[in-house]
C-alpha cells in the first residue's frame, strides 16, 4: 500500500469550487444539518412544486427513505428543456462511434425535439407513466434518448447492458414485467458485431408479455422481423411529434430499475426515484469532476451500468455539461483510441475504471504518447479498488503529472459517488478513495457490528441516508431489508470491506460477501454456480474470486462432474461457452478446476474460505479445518490447484 501524498495542485484549488477549507465547512455543515444542507442544495434542480419537506427517513425495522418528497418535477425537463434558453445550440452529447471516421454532436435542442418524439411514440404504444420499458441497446445517443423519453413520461426505464445473455434478458423483463423493449438492429464494438436483435427475439420467446419491441437500424444488417410487434424507431419516430410535454412526477416516484448481482438469488432490481437521484447525481458530478460550462466531460463506461446512469446521463445533463458517448472499446483500431478520443474532442475530464488502465499500461507508454492529451484536467477511476502501481502510472503518463485523480468510490445502490477526493481540496494517496462526499457517514465496524474509533480495518457501513440512495429492491422490499439493513442494526451495508487510516482516509479493499468484481463489472458467485449445474454433466460446483493482474478479479470455477462423466479440455471449454451463453461473456470461468468433491462441514454446507484460499495460491494458511467433513478432499483440492502465481 502507498502512503505517498500528493498535494493539492494550487493553480487547480484556485479555479476549484471547492478548496480545503471549504469542503471542512461544508462537510461539517451537512452532517450537522442535513435538513437544512440538502433544504438548499435540493434548490439546484427546477421543481414544478418545491419541496416543504427535506427528509424522511429510518433504517430500522420496515426501512423507508424519502426525500423531498412532496416536491414535484420531471428529470427530463431538467436535463434538457431547462437548458434550452441559454444552451439550445451547445452540445449535449458528442457522440464516438466505434469506427474512428464516426463521430456526431447533438446540441440540447437536438435531444429535446429526439426525446420528445420518441416520448410521443411511446405514448402510442400505450406506455403510461409506472409502467417498465426495457431497453437493450449499445452505446449509441438513442440510449439516452430512451431514457429520458421515459423519464418524461414517467414510465420507468430498465436498462438491460448489451452484453447479457438472452437468458439474462429475459429474467430481467419477467422480473419488472414490462411489455415493451427498445433495442436495435446490431451493436459494433471494437469492428465486431453484436447481435441485440437476434438477442431480443430468442429472449421474447419467452417473454409472452412483451407485445411491442422498436428496433433502432444502427448497422442495417440482416434481422428477423415479427410483424405486429416489432416496428422501427425512425419510422414510429417520424410519425411523432417533436414536441411532448413533461409528466409532473412526484420526487419519490420511480425513475428507473438497474439490475445488480448480490451474493444470493437472481440479480435484484435496485430502484431509484426521481427529486433526490438527480439533485444528488448532480451535485457529485459539478464538485466531484469540478465541472465548468464549456468542459468537456468523458465517461467510459456503458450506460448499461450505474455509472452510465448517473455520469453519462443524468448528472451531466442535468448540470447542461457536454457529455461524451463511446460506442468503442480501448483497443480498437489501437490502443491509443483513448488518447487519440482525447485529442479528437478535446476532453477536459477523463473518468474510466481501473481494469482499462491496467490493460492499457501493459502496452507502455508509447501509445499514450502519440497523442498530446494536452486538454486533460482531470482524470477518474471507477468500480474497483485501483493499484498504486495503476494509480501513478494513471497520473504520471496519462496525466503528465499534472492532473488530479478523483477514484470514486460508490455503488449501484448508492446512486451516486460516496467516497472521493474533491480535486481542488482533497490531498490525494494514491490507491485511496480518501474522504466521504458531503452528507454522507461512513463507518468501519468489525465483525460484531461494534464502530471502530480508532484507524483499523472492518466493514464500511453508512450511518445516515443521502438523497441519491436505492429505495427499495423492485417488487421484493423484504429483500432490501435483508441485504442491507439486517447485518448491522439501523446501518446500511455496503458489502465492501475497507481500511481506514490516522488521516481519516478510506482504503476500499473489496466485497467481504459472495459477490466477485471482475474487470469492475459485478458478478455473483451464485450466478455463475448456478449456470455451471445447469449444465447437463454438471454434478455441483462452488465459484470464488482470485485476484487478477488484469481484470481485478478473475473467476474460479470448482466443478464436480456428474457420475461416470471423464474431466476433459473440451469439456473445460464446453463448460466456458455455456457460461457465457447462459449469462453473458462477462460471467465466463478463467479458471475451472475438476473437483473430485468440494469441502463441506458435517452438516453439508461448503466451506467457500478454504475455497477461496486455495484458488488465491494461499493454500497455506487455510485457517480452522476441523469442522470439515473429510479433510482429504482439501488435499487433492490442494494439489491440483489452478493457480500456482
Ligand atoms: O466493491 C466496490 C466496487 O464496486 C462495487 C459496486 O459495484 P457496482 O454496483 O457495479 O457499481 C460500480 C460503479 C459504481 C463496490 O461495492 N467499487 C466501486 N468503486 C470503487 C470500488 N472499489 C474500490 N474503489 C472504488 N473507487
Amino acid at each position: 500500500m502507498s502512503e505517498q501524498v500528493l498535494p493539492v495542485l494550487p493553480q487547480f484549488a484556485a479555479k476549484a469550487y471547492v478548496d480545503q477549507a471549504k469542503y471542512r465547512q461544508m462537510y461539517q455543515a451537512s452532517i450537522d444539518d442535513p435538513v437544512a444542507f440538502w433544504a438548499e442544495h435540493g434548490k439546484r434542480v427546477d421543481w414544478i412544486k418545491p419541496y416543504t419537506q427535506v427528509k424522511d427517513v429510518d433504517f430500522t425495522g420496515d426501512v423507508h427513505i424519502r426525500w423531498f418528497h412532496d416536491g414535484v418535477l420531471n428529470v427530463a425537463a431538467n436535463c434538457i428543456d431547462r437548458h434550452l434558453a441559454r444552451r439550445g445550440d451547445q452540445t449535449a452529447i458528442i457522440w464516438e462511434g466505434d469506427d474512428p471516421a464516426e463521430s456526431k454532436h447533438i446540441t440540447y435542442r437536438e435531444m429535446h425535439a429526439q426525446v420528445c418524439r420518441l416520448a410521443n411514440a411511446l405514448k402510442t404504444q400505450g406506455v403510461k407513466k409506472g409502467d417498465r420499458v426495457t431497453i437493450y441497446l449499445p452505446m449509441i445517443p438513442e440510449a439516452a434518448y430512451a431514457m429520458l423519453a421515459c423519464a418524461r413520461i414517467g414510465a420507468i426505464h430498465s436498462v438491460v447492458f448489451g452484453g447479457f445473455s438472452p437468458d439474462s434478458l429475459v429474467n430481467r423483463i419477467e422480473d419488472c414485467g414490462s411489455s415493451i423493449v427498445i433495442t436495435a438492429d446490431e451493436g459494433l464494438r471494437g469492428g465486431r458485431k453484436v447481435p441485440l436483435k437476434a438477442n431480443a427475439d430468442a429472449a421474447l420467446k419467452k417473454c409472452p408479455g412483451v407485445k411491442t419491441v422498436i428496433v433502432v437500424k444502427r448497422t442495417g444488417g440482416a434481422i428477423n422481423w415479427v410483424a405486429g410487434r416489432d416496428l422501427w424507431y425512425h419510422e414510429v419516430c417520424a410519425q411523432a411529434a417533436a414536441d411532448c410535454p413533461p409528466e409532473p412526477m412526484n420526487a419519490e416516484d420511480p425513475l428507473f430499475i438497474l439490475y445488480t448481482s448480490g451474493s444470493t438469488g437472481k440479480p435484484k432490481g435496485v430502484l431509484h426515484t426521481s427529486g433526490g437521484y438527480l439533485v444528488f447525481t448532480a451535485m457529485t458530478h459539478q464538485y466531484v469532476f469540478d465541472y465548468h460550462d464549456g468542459d468537456v466531460y468523458w465517461c467510459t463506461a456503458d450506460v448499461g451500468w450505474v455509472t452510465g446512469h448517473s455520469y453519462i446521463v443524468y448528472g451531466p445533463l442535468a448540470n447542461g455539461a457536454t457529455t461524451l458517448m463511446f460506442e468503442g472499446i480501448p483497443n480498437w483500431p489501437d490502443s491509443s483510441r483513448f488518447w487519440q478520443v482525447i485529442d479528437k474532442h478535446k476532453v477536459n475530464t477523463f473518468y474510466t475504471a481501473p481494469t482499462a488502465i491496467r490493460a492499457l499500461m501493459r502496452e507502455g507508454e508509447a501509445p499514450v504518447k502519440k497523442a498530446s492529451r494536452a486538454s486533460l484536467r482531470l482524470l477518474g477511476s471507477v468500480g474497483e479498488p485501483i493499484n498504486p502501481e495503476a494509480w501513478l502510472w494513471y497520473h504520471r503518463v496519462v496525466g503528465d503529472g499534472r492532473c488530479p485523480i478523483v477514484d470514486t468510490w460508490w455503488q449501484t445502490e448508492t446512486g451516486g459517488i460516496l467516497i472521493t477526493p474533491l480535486p481542488g481540496a482533497t490531498p490525494l494517496k494514491p490507491g485511496s478513495a480518501t474522504l466521504p462526499f458531503f452528507g454522507i457517514k461512513p463507518a468501519v465496524v468489525d465483525a460484531n457490528g461494534a464502530e471502530l474509533q480508532a484507524p483499523g480495518t472492518g466493514n464500511l457501513v453508512l450511518t445516515d441516508s443521502w438523497p441519491g440512495q436505492m429505495r427499495t429492491v423492485y417488487g421484493d422490499h423484504q429483500r432490501f431489508i435483508d441485504t442491507y439493513f439486517s447485518t448491522y442494526k439501523g446501518c446500511y451495508f455496503t458489502g465492501d470491506g475497507c481500511r481506514r487510516d490516522e488521516d481519516g482516509y478510506y482504503w476500499i479493499t473489496g466485497r467481504v460477501d459472495d459477490v466477485i468484481n471482475v474487470s469492475g463489472h459485478r458478478m455473483g458467485t451464485a450466478e455463475v454456480e448456478s449456470a455451471l449445474v445447469a449444465h447437463p454433466k454438471v454434478a455441483e460446483s462452488a465459484v470464488v474470486g482470485y485476484p487478477h493482474d488484469l481484470k481485478g478479479q478473475g473467476i474460479y470455477a470448482y466443478v464436480t462432474l456428474k457420475a461416470g462423466i471423464e474431466p476433459s479440455e473440451e469439456l473445460r471449454k464446453e463448460l466456458v461457452a455455456h457460461v457465457r451463453k447462459e449469462i453473458g461473456p462477462i460471467a465466463a470461468p478463467d479458471l475451472i478446476q475438476w473437483a473430485p468433491g468440494l469441502p463441506k462441514t458435517r452438516s453439508g454446507k461448503i466451506m467457500r474460505r478454504i475455497l477461496r484460499k486455495i484458488a488465491e495460491n494461499e493454500h497455506g494458511n487455510l485457517g480452522d479445518t476441523s469442522t470439515l467433513a473429510d479433510p482429504a478432499v482439501v488435499d487433492d483440492l490442494v494439489s491440483n490447484r489452478m493457480n500456482r502465481s
